[in-house]
C-alpha cells in the first residue's frame, strides 16, 4: 500500500500563522502536525509516501526532505491549483498506479494511529474504506447516512438537516477504482473535486465503501480552537521526559517534558505542558496544556492553555495569558511607560481580545 497526505491548501481559517507558514507545519505538543501524520502511515508499516503541496511546497521540503528521519520515501505531488481534496488524488494518480493507498489529511491528529484501520482494508477486498466519528456539530462536516445492515448509503457535505451525527474523518482508503470516480465527478458549488462527491459515485456504481466508526479522538487543526484542543489532548499523552536544566529556585511537575537545551529559572512550570529545545523560562508561571516551541524566552510572566511558536519573547506581561496561539518571532511585552496605551503591531487578521 502506498500513503498519500494532502498538504496543500489555502489555510485561510488559520490566518494570520498561515500567510507565512503551511498550516501542516504549526506544531502540537511540539511536533508538527505533518510529521505526526507521516509517523502513523510509517507505523502502520507503509514505506511509499506521497505528499500533496501548493504554495508552501519550499518550506514542506525543508522540514520533511527525503523522509530519511522517518525511513519512509517522500515523493512530492504538486498541485497544479487547491481545487478540493478529490482533485488532488486525481493529480496523485501517476504516483498512485494502480496501488491501494491511505489517504490522510495533513491538518489531523487522531488518536491511536491507524495501523490497525489499515491492516483491516490491506487484508479486505473492499474498493474503499472510510473513517467516521460521532460528533455533536455534523452541520460542519461530511456527513454520512448508513444503512440499517450499517452499509453507506449516501454522504453529504455540512448538511442544514444532517442524516447522522456520523462525520467523516479525514482519512480514506481507496484502491484503484477511485480513478474512475475522480475522472467523471465534476466541481461542487464551491468550485472544488469534493472526495465525499468521488466517494457517493463509488457507492452508486456498486463498489464496496466499508464505513469504519472510529470511538479515540480525532482534531481537524484548521482553526485556532481545534489546535489548541489539539495540543491538549497530544500533552495528556505524552510521556514525559527531562532533556533540560531546572533550578533549585523552581518546581516543575510530574508530566513537564523538558526538551534538549531547555533552561527553568525561579519559575514554575505544571504539566502536562512540553518546553522546547534552547528554551528559557525566567521567573515566570507556564500553566497545563503549553507548548513551548523551540528558542523561546519568557519572562516575568504567566501562560496557560496556549501554543507558543519558536524565537518569541514574552516579557513582564502583567495578565495571565491564555487559551492563545503565537506565532515566531512574536515580542509580547508590558512597559510601565507614560501614557498608559496600547501599542499594537499586528499582521494582518490578527486577532486580539483585550479586558
Ligand atoms: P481544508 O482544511 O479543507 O482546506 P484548506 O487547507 O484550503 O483550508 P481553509 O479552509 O482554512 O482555507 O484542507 C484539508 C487538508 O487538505 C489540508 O491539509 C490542506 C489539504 N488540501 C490540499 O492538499 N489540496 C486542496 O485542494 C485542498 C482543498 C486541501
Amino acid at each position: 500500500m502506498k500513503g498519500l497526505i494532502l498538504s496543500g491548501g489555502k489555510g485561510t481559517r488559520l490566518l494570520p500563522l498561515t500567510y507565512r507558514r503551511a498550516k501542516q507545519l504549526i506544531p502540537v505538543a511540539n511536533e508538527p502536525v505533518l510529521c505526526r501524520v507521516i509517523r502513523a502511515i510509517r507505523d502502520a508499516g507503509i514505506t511509499e509516501v506521497g505528499i500533496v503541496v501548493g504554495d508552501t511546497e519550499p518550506e514542506i521540503r525543508e522540514a520533511v526532505n527525503g523522509g530519511e528521519r522517518w525511513g519512509v520515501n517522500i515523493t512530492y505531488i504538486r498541485q497544479s491549483a487547491p481545487a478540493g481534496l478529490a482533485h488532488a488524488v486525481k493529480e496523485a494518480l501517476p504516483f498512485l498506479g494502480d496501488d491501494r493507498f491511505v489517504m490522510f489529511l495533513g491538518d489531523n491528529v487522531i488518536q491511536g494511529g491507524i495501523s490497525s484501520l489499515i491492516r483491516q482494508f490491506a487484508d479486505s477486498d473492499w474498493n474503499s474504506q472510510i473513517v467516521l466519528k460521532r460528533v455533536p456539530n455534523p452541520q460542519q462536516f461530511g456527513v454520512a447516512e448508513l444503512t440499517a445492515e450499517g452499509s453507506i448509503r449516501r454522504l453529504v457535505e455540512k448538511p442544514k438537516q444532517p442524516p447522522s451525527d456520523l462525520a467523516l474523518v479525514g482519512i480514506y482508503m481507496f484502491d484503484r477504482h477511485v480513478r474512475q470516480a475522480v475522472e467523471s465527478i465534476r466541481p461542487s458549488a464551491r468550485g472544488e473535486l469534493e472526495i465525499t462527491d468521488a466517494i457517493q459515485w463509488l457507492v452508486d456504481h456498486g463498489f464496496r465503501v466499508h464505513p469504519y466508526i472510529h470511538d479515540g479522538w480525532w482534531i481537524d487543526t484548521g482553526k485556532m480552537a481545534d489546535m489548541l484542543t489539539a495540543n491538549a489532548y497530544v500533552l495528556d499523552e505524552l510521556a514525559p521526559s527531562n532533556e533540560g536544566r531546572v533550578d533549585e529556585n523552581s518546581t516543575i511537575g510530574r508530566r513537564v517534558t523538558l526538551q534538549k537545551g531547555a533552561e527553568i529559572i525561579s519559575s514554575q512550570v505544571r504539566g502536562p505542558s512540553i518546553i522546547g529545545e534552547n528554551t528559557r523560562i525566567i521567573n515566570s508561571y507556564i500553566g497545563p496544556y503549553t507548548s513551548i516551541y523551540n528558542g523561546v524566552v519568557i519572562e516575568n510572566s504567566e501562560i496557560e492553555h496556549s501554543i507558543v511558536l519558536e524565537n518569541s519573547h514574552i516579557e513582564n506581561v502583567g495578565a495571565r495569558i491564555q487559551d492563545s496561539l503565537i506565532g515566531r518571532n512574536a515580542h509580547v511585552a508590558q512597559t510601565v511607560r507614560k501614557p498608559k496605551s496600547i501599542c499594537l503591531n499586528l499582521g494582518d487578521y490578527s486577532q486580539i481580545d483585550l479586558v
